[in-house]
């Protein structure tokens, strides 16, 4: 009776749309044995295109209040959030669009709070990318559109960028997909995969700031609760033979995890990146782990024979690197059949070697900051209190990101991408784009970009109470 009650609950549910009443947090005690069967993962739902013409994308995306129902199948324990959500759901629905599209989304703030969209990855024109430096937020009641054309392909994602920490982590977040045409039938089939930590939530609409009880929700309220769309350690069945493109976003608001593929027995395999955050890598990269910092994008090829894999997260902590502790499966494949694995499927792969460093700084940030008092600076301010830093349009400028600060920060810059030039002294094995590279504790990153995209553009820390602690900045670029 429990599994088929808790059916309807597994998601989330929207505030004012009926459906079934939120369980009670406190009621979510753990019984004797599990009854519960281990959730089966599938990608977000789509947003419907409400635009037939080709070459646009129209979407209408409705904040509100919802409730999130995390159900740890394994302890029968249920963690009940009161947060938000895009159209009822987290993630929100992902926007599929195709290389060289207009992208249209309207915003409608059915929530009590100010809010935005902000698109992570995309060059967007200044005044369609979210941020309250350059824009007045959507008040409750209001709707904003939102038009941007999409000029890379790749995997991004959006949310809000206002109260980001808090709307963030209570679950205003969904996936972007821009397909390359050169791609069309490559893999069988396109999982997307957002990758969440609730532990580390601290907060909940309407809720006080006060102990609200960790006890009641026992290990579901530790840090590194990570749901995968919303579920914990789920389940999937693959063909054997078959070919998928897995599409990994890292929504946390800190918790960074080391991925890693196993076998049954729990003996690595290699994983197989075909792209990062700016799309499709030169070549393919066999890794042996694969680190996501919040806010990165990858996508890796999942190529099951007839052995399940499991993928994996190892403990991995931006204080000090990977720790020791038990990994844990994060989702089990199940491939059904007979078959060996297949081959990677051929991308249009153009290899590139990084580009040379011409050894100058156009724009150096020094990240600093105490995790004791909660301050955190670039180059020794607090935002919005920044000096703006100014490009010339068209410049090809090196930026440098010093961290002198004994925690990791995922460096991330909007309206733009840049290469990654050199990571501690570290030229990358290939030409590497990105718009959020994780810069080690005392660590140096040299990265290339070309600024052409006019406009203030917010350059900060993902790490959420960082950036709201104070570590971002604003980068210019000139008409
Ligand atoms: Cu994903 Cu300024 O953020
Ligand atoms: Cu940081």
């Amino acid at each position: 009776m429990r599994a088929l009650a808790t059916l309807w609950l597994a998601g989330c549910t929207g505030g004012d749309k009926g459906g079934p009443p939120p369980l009670d947090p406190d009621s979510a005690a753990p019984s004797d044995t599990a009854t519960l069967s281990q959730p089966v993962l599938e990608s977000p739902a789509e947003a419907e295109d409400l635009d037939a013409s080709e070459g646009v994308v129209e979407v209408v995306l409705t904040a509100a209040t919802a409730t999130h129902e995390l159900i740890d199948w394994r302890t029968d324990e249920t963690l009940s959030v009161h947060g938000y959500a895009y159209n009822g759901q987290t993630p929100g629905p992902t926007i599929r669009a195709r290389l060289g599209d207009l992208l249209r989304v309207t915003l409608v703030n059915d929530t009590d709070v100010e809010t935005s969209i902000h698109w992570h990855g995309v060059a967007a024109p200044w005044d369609m990318d979210g941020i309250s430096w350059m824009q007045d937020p959507i008040l409750p009641g209001d709707a904003f559109t939102y038009e941007l054309t999409l000029s890379r392909a790749g995997t991004f994602w959006y949310h809000p960028h206002i109260d980001t920490e808090r709307q963030v982590d209570l679950g205003l977040y969904g996936v972007l997909i821009v397909e390359d045409p050169e791609e069309d039938g490559a893999f069988d089939e396109d999982l997307v995969v957002v990758l969440d930590d609730w532990g580390d939530r601290e907060d909940e609409v309407g809720e006080e700031h006060e102990d609200t009880g960790d006890d009641a929700h026992g290990h579901l309220h530790g840090e590194g609760l990570w749901t995968l769309n919303g579920l914990i350690a789920p389940q999937r069945s693959v063909s054997a033979g078959s070919t998928t493109r897995l599409r990994l976003v890292l929504a946390a608001n800190e918790g960074y995890t080391l991925l890693g593929l196993a076998d049954a027995e729990g003996t690595a395999l290699p994983l197989t990146q075909v792209a990062a955050d700016q799309g499709r890598l030169p070549t393919a990269a066999s890794v042996e782990r694969l680190l996501l910092s919040p806010g990165d994008r990858a996508e890796v090829a999942l190529l099951p024979g007839a052995d399940a894999l499991q993928l994996i997260d190892h403990p991995y902590d931006h204080q000090g690197g990977e720790v020791i502790g038990d990994p844990e499966v994060l989702l089990d494949l199940r491939p059904e059949g007979e078959a060996d694995p297949a081959e990677l499927p051929s991308l249009p792969w153009e290899a590139a070697a990084p580009s040379e460093d011409p050894g100058t700084t156009d724009v150096l940030y020094v990240f600093q900051g105490d995790p004791r008092s909660g301050a955190w600076f670039i180059n020794g301010e607090v935002y919005p209190d920044v000096t703006v830093a100014e490009l010339a349009r068209d410049q090809h400028a090196i930026i440098e990101v010093r961290n002198v600060s004994p925690t990791e920060h995922p460096f991330h810059l909007h309206g733009m991408h840049f290469e990654v030039l050199s990571m501690n002294g570290v030229v990358p094995d290939q030409r590497q784009l990105e718009d959020t590279v994780n810069v080690p504790i005392y660590g140096v990153a040299r990265l290339a970009l070309v600024a052409d995209n006019p406009g203030d553009w917010m350059a900060h820390c993902h790490i959420l109470p960082h950036a709201h602690g104070g570590m971002m900045t604003v980068l210019r670029v000139g008409e």
